[in-house]
């Protein structure tokens, strides 16, 4: 058989990669927690930088959870951001510029907000630290104090807990807006050490939520990938 034909894994993971999504309404349903379990303990089969492992998972649930929810938007409203992992809106190309700008057309559209409505845009940020209403939120650190290089790791970590996700069923949305609130994040879970790259959001989506029926298209393969030989 040559590796350049499909296998037998080839249709479902074609299934599973393009089968997931971000969804930003959920059903206050938990998730029982032997699915949990599998799913996380899935997830930690991901590879890492000489099998280091370096990522530190904390999965918020019930009063942590709602607790963790009004701290988030308090500290929204008082606009006190810390970010383990520095962002600036110019670090985007005039391309990915484009396809930010797509997205959040085809997001706020389904929500019914204007291009220029930007209180209501505001209004949705600030309702979504409340994890799109999921009943579950996962916290991803690089553990310890290590730089910025174990976002990698910490990254492919990440694909690899929303595809096992989607294979048990659940529904997700990774929030990096949860990151901006790194200190807060800290603060409610006890926490004096890890630096936090992304949150997600869990649990089942609300099928009924328009915003749930939104699809994000990708660009064409040439545009992102270069196949070179010498
Ligand atoms: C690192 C990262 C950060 C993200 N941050 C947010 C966020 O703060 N809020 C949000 O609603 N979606 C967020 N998303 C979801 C993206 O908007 C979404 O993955 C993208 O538009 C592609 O859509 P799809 O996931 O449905 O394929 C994030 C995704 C990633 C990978």
């Amino acid at each position: 058989m040559s590796p350049s034909h499909p296998t037998e894994l080839s249709g479902y993971a074609e299934k599973l990669i393009r089968g997931r999504r971000a969804s930003r309404a959920f059903r206050p349903d938990p998730v029982p927690e032997e699915t949990l379990r599998a799913v996380f303990a899935l997830a930690g089969a991901a590879p890492s930088s000489s099998n280091t492992q370096p990522w530190q998972v904390e999965v918020v649930s019930g009063a942590l959870r709602d607790r963790l929810a009004d701290a988030l938007q308090a500290a929204h409203a008082e606009q006190r951001t810390t970010v383990d992992f520095p962002y600036h809106d110019d670090m985007y190309s005039k391309a990915q510029q484009r396809r930010r700008a797509a997205f959040g057309t085809a997001l706020y559209g389904a929500l019914g907000i204007g291009r220029n409505d930007h209180a209501a845009r505001a209004a949705f940020d600030a309702e979504s630290l409340r994890f799109y209403g999921a009943p579950h939120v996962a916290f991803l650190f690089t553990a310890g104090d290590a730089g910025a290089r174990l976002a990698a790791d910490v990254g492919i970590y990440a694909q690899t807990l929303l595809l096992a996700m989607t294979a048990y069923g659940l529904d997700s949305c990774p929030q990096g807006l949860l990151s901006f609130y790194a200190d807060t994040v800290r603060g409610e879970l006890g926490l004096d050490h890890g630096k936090l790259l992304v949150g997600i959001s869990f649990g089942y989506a609300d099928g009924s939520a328009p915003v749930n029926h939104i699809t994000t298209d990708r660009a064409a393969l040439d545009a992102t990938t270069a196949f070179r030989c010498q």
